[in-house]
């Protein structure tokens, strides 16, 4: 029999696509261009790729996942406004990679107004933006910089035969990335799908957890479960730190022995139709906390739960960091390993020696997600509902001298993803334990 596969939830649809297109449209003025260009593959070695995986922001305005493409919008155009050079299609080509969209597929599948081959790009482009004065492009990204170099030298040769055109140039990205900071009920459908997939491989990772496996082992586990309920893989590299492994933040190495005794960390989300779940769970290599890895492991549990507790409308990302800064500060003093008062030690920077990273971050087609942090230099953002985070506080206990042998080299992160609701919030990973005595029941009733 087959184990149980999770139903899938709906794709978005052309229309969606086409509301964000005109909605971005909006925002410019009448004489104005958007290029936008796709990924292309990258080379792994010699003849081997990379997995294709789309640029977040030409994917979220076109849904296409073919390399090589170019959104071009033109507002107010009569014959469509919305237009992609798409790879040429070559029967020969395809027959080695697939078949390719073409034009025609662009058109038909995906809603464009218009399309062609990139074969005819040069001419196309440079027809489709006469008379475009103000030229958006995506500053973050080097191919759409050097297309704009291209735009500018057509258009200083234009100016010299009298036809100009472009003479302005403008970064896009900040207004496609306010508009994917908010999510659609639909996109909330698909990250809590990203997110049920994640959880249930974190389960399954907690119940392969033995001594004498590898981190490695722990990772096929996450990332067999990620494929097989139909995600593309990892959102990121997959990180399985054991003992002391798990305080370096981004270790991937994932090659060391599972000991007895020690704790394991995992950080990894799946990846489903480009959006990305994010998990951390931290427990016991043989299923049971030894007394100093509870009493840890407690103190970062509370930070998160309160910081999660504390997500509705109008809080502040800031707010809520202050808030785990506070709580993992009274627990290193409860511990011993700091002294004096709270307030103190966190005026004094001394909690960063065990908690160095952010609580936060958005969560989206990104892992860490577009959109700004702060509505200026002095003024955190105000959640709205539809935004969607990360809550992910930790502890990393160095392996020092003056660290009490009990404590030494112990890294315990706890993250979960959480969607901000007009009444408060909803925690999209809550398909994974992180309570002691859930996590045990698990591991040990497997
Ligand atoms: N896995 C990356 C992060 O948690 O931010
Ligand atoms: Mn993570
Ligand atoms: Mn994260």
């Amino acid at each position: 029999m087959l184990p149980d596969l999770m139903p899938r939830p709906a794709a978005i649809t052309p229309d969606t696509y086409a509301q964000r297109r005109a909605a971005l449209m909006g925002k410019l003025p009448a004489n104005a261009a958007v290029l936008i260009p796709g990924a292309s593959l990258a080379t792994r070695s010699r003849d081997s790729e990379y997995p294709f995986r789309q640029n977040s922001d030409f994917y979220y305005l076109t849904g296409i996942v073919e390399p090589d493409a170019l959104l071009v919008l033109l507002p107010g155009r009569a014959q469509g406004q919305s237009v992609v050079f798409c790879q040429d299609r070559d029967p020969t080509l395809e027959a080695w990679t697939g078949r390719r969209l073409g034009a025609e597929g662009v058109v038909r599948e995906h809603g464009l107004d218009e399309a062609f081959e990139n074969a005819e790009r040069d001419d196309q482009l440079s027809a489709l933006l006469a008379g475009r004065e103000q030229l958006y492009v995506p500053f973050d990204d080097p191919e759409s910089l050097a297309l704009a170099e291209q735009v500018y030298a057509g258009a200083q040769a234009g100016r010299r035969r009298g036809t100009a055109s472009v003479s302005g140039f403008h970064d896009v990205s900040p207004l496609i990335h306010a508009m994917r900071l908010i999510k659609t009920d639909a996109e909330i459908a698909l990250m809590r799908h990203a997110a049920e997939i994640s959880a249930r491989a974190h389960c399954r990772a907690m119940r392969a957890s033995a001594p004498g496996l590898g981190e490695y082992h722990l990772q096929a586990e996450l990332e067999h479960e990620f494929v097989w309920q139909g995600g593309s893989g990892p959102a990121y590299s997959t990180i399985v730190g054991g003992g002391s492994n798990a305080c370096v933040l981004h270790y991937v190495e994932n090659s060391a022995p599972l000991h007895s005794g020690e704790l394991v960390l995992i950080d990894a989300g799946a990846e489903f139709d480009l959006y990305a779940g994010d998990i951390t769970r931290t427990f016991p290599v043989s299923g049971t906390f030894s007394p100093a890895q509870r009493q840890v492991y407690e103190i970062v549990l509370i930070a998160q739960e309160n910081a999660v507790a504390a997500i509705k409308p109008g809080a502040t990302l800031n707010g809520i960091h202050q808030g785990v800064v506070h709580d993992l500060t009274a627990g290193l003093i409860a511990l011993g390993l700091l002294s004096g008062e709270v307030e103190e030690r966190i005026a004094d920077n001394s909690y960063r020696r065990f908690y160095l990273h952010s609580t936060s971050h958005w969560l989206g087609l990104d892992v860490h997600d577009v959109g700004d942090y702060r509505l200026d230099a002095d003024t955190p953002r105000p959640l709205e509902a539809g935004m969607v985070l990360t809550v992910e506080p930790g502890l990393y206990l160095p392996d020092a001298e003056d660290i009490p042998e009990a404590y030494r080299g112990m890294g315990i992160r706890i993250e979960d993803d959480v969607v901000v609701t007009a009444g408060g919030h909803e925690v999209l990973t809550s398909g994974v334990p992180k309570q002691v005595a859930d996590i045990e029941a698990l591991m040990v009733n497997k």
